[in-house]
Formats: structure tokens, sequence, C-alpha cells
């Protein structure tokens, strides 16, 4: 069975961005797929945490996790700091990865540009992300757009390190969805919903009021045309709801256009509003019962034990080929 995997960092609260970008593909997978999910808590320290709310995040991601639908029996799912040959292995990549296609990462350009006094980790962020990806020879990786080219440099690393040794790694694949690979903020459509936004009224987390999350939808920006059709470049407030009621209420773009043709922002905002609202009140009851449950405990050991196992075996392999075992 092909292997998928994925990771959220817990730098804030989880977004409706990535739960339609990574956590929905994830269920959509589970049964089709041998499915590994985890906390990407060593990818959060590229920037200060504060240790009491980190350690407070990580387990309520798993617990958001579940409450999302993740099914434990289905996946294998731990914290990415519990396995010690993770970050092991990601120094064997750096090794084989050039400074100049680490610099070339987006997101490190931009966000290297926004911090001038940035960690060595902001830089080397993706390789750990290979490492991630390629210890359990994941054959597909279901994220956001704006994870895809790091997954092309897990890709390279990984045909670069085959080339030099011989088959080491399963060369993985991105899986995107088509419509949910970018929520945008709904203050500011022409950025990504993003968990360390300083606005809260742009973002939508899984763990917001539902009377908040109403008004941020009825409050999002739009524009004054009044008709619900689907045009990134030129309606990309309205584009962006009907791309986030596409994927919650599993509706196509083209019936939501027939169904508002002859209605205006107002009533579809309303209706947005109350399909999201409907979904999160579901994942927030789950969560309250799993939070509170000692379930929790026996799932990471057990996915720990897993993850540190096939790391394990992978690090010894690396390590027999490059040299360094006597
Ligand atoms: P992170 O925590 O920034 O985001 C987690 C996932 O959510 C997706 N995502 C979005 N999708 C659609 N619209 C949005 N507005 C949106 N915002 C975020 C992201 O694409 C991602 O899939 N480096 C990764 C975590 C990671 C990882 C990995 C992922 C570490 N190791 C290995 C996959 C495989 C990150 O920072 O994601």
């Amino acid at each position: 069975m092909a292997r998928i995997i994925t990771g959220l960092k817990p730098t804030g609260e989880i977004t409706l961005g990535n739960y339609i970008g990574a956590i929905k593909q994830m269920i959509e997978y589970q049964d089709k797929y041998d499915s590994f999910i985890f906390v990407a808590d060593l990818h959060a320290l590229t920037i200060y945490q504060d240790p009491i709310l980190l350690r407070k995040r990580i387990k309520s991601f798993i617990a958001m996790y579940i409450a999302c639908g993740i099914d434990p029996n289905k996946n294998t799912i731990y914290i990415q700091s519990e396995n010690p040959y993770i970050p092991a292995i990601s120094y064997l990549l750096e090794c084989h990865t050039n400074f100049g296609d680490a610099q070339r990462m987006i997101q490190f350009k931009e966000k290297s540009r926004q911090n001038a006094n940035f960690s060595v980790g902001l830089l080397t962020y993706p390789i750990l992300m290979a490492s991630d990806i390629l210890y359990c020879d994941a054959n597909f990786v279901p994220v956001g757009i704006d994870q895809k080219q790091h997954v092309e440099l897990a890709r390279n690393i990984a045909i670069k390190f085959n080339n030099r040794y011989d088959s080491t790694f399963t060369v993985p694949d991105v899986l995107i969805k088509e419509n949910g690979t970018k929520i945008k903020d709904l203050k500011d459509p022409t950025k990504k919903m993003s968990k360390s936004e300083e606005n809260p009224q742009g973002v939508i987390s899984l763990f917001d009021d539902l009377g908040d999350i109403e008004n941020k939808i009825k409050k999002a920006t739009t524009d004054s045309d009044n008709k619900v059709f689907f045009d990134e470049e030129n309606k990309p407030g309205i584009s962006n709801l009907m791309n986030i009621l596409s994927v919650i209420d599993n509706i196509s773009i083209k019936d939501i256009e027939i169904m508002f043709q002859d209605k205006g922002y107002k009533e579809f905002k309303e209706y947005v509003a109350s399909k999201v609202c409907e979904h999160i009140k579901e994942i927030q009851k789950k969560y309250k019962e799993i939070i509170n449950s000692d379930t929790l405990d026996a799932i990471l050991d057990k996915g720990r034990d897993l993850s540190i196992a096939l790391a394990k075996d992978k690090y010894q392999k690396m390590c027999t080929k490059i040299g360094t075992i006597r």
C-alpha cells in the first residue's frame, strides 16, 4: 500500500486553510493509503515559541486532528520531536543539498526579508521537511500550494542521494487539491490565510467562537459587483468564499454559481457562514471529548515507536552508504 504523510507546525491555532489544504485531504485518503500525520514542532522553532504555550498547542493539535476525522486506527500519529532520528537524517541530507537550492526557497526568501535576525533553522527548515518525508519512504505528500516547492526540494534531494549511493529513498510526489490549494485571508484575499497573521479578522481558527466565525465571513472583503461567480483575478474575495464552501459542503463551483445566480452577496455570505459554522461546531464538540480523554498518550506512544523504528532503519542504511558506520 502506498504511503502518504503530512505535518502541521504549531505556531498558532489550526486554521480553516490548514484544515482544507492538509487535514481534509488526509481524511479523504486515509482508507486508500498507509497514512502518517504528525505535529511538526521542530519546524515551529525557527522563531521563538513560548514553551508553555507550545507544549499545550502540540497536544491540542493532536486532539484536533482526531476531532476533524483523522482516524487513529488508520493513521500513524506522532510528534516530530519525539523521533531523534529525524533531525539526524536531516543533517545527512543537509550535506547533500546545495546552499543555493536552500536559499532559493520562496518561504525562506520572504521570511528572511521580514526579519533580518532570522535563525539558521529558517534556511535548513525545508531540509528537515525532506527528512520528515523521506525517512518513511512516503509516496505522496498532501499539502496546500505554499508547501509545493518544499516537497519538490525533497524530491530533488532524494534523487540526488539515490544517484550518488544507489536507491535509498522513495521519490515523493505532492498531492494538491484543486479548490483548496490556497485559502485566502478574509480581509485581504490577495494573501494566504495564515496562522501567524496579526489581524484575526481575516483568519478562521478551528477554535474560534462560532459567532465570531459568522461575523468574520459576513464581513469578508468582497467587490461591489454583487454577482456570485468564480473569477479569482477580479473577484478574489467571492472566489475564496466559493472555494471554502465548495470544500466544506462538497459542492462544485459550478453548482454554487447556479444556486446563487439570482441572489446577492448578503445571502451568499450568510449561507457560507451557516455551512462553515455547522461544520466547525461538530469538530469543536468532538475536540472537547478528545482533549480530556486519556487515549491520546497510547496513540502517540504507538505512533512514536513505529516512526522511530522506520527512521532508525533509514538512518543506519544512509550511514552505511555514506561510510560513517564502522
Ligand atoms: P503549515 O503548518 O504552515 O501548514 C500546514 C498545512 O496547511 C497548508 N496550508 C494551507 N492550505 C490552503 N490554504 C491555506 N491558506 C493554507 N495555509 C496552510 C499547508 O500547505 C500545509 O500543508 N512545513 C510545513 C509543515 C511540515 C510538513 C512536513 C508538511 C513539516 N514537515 C512534511 C508535509 C510533509 C508547514 O509549515 O505547514
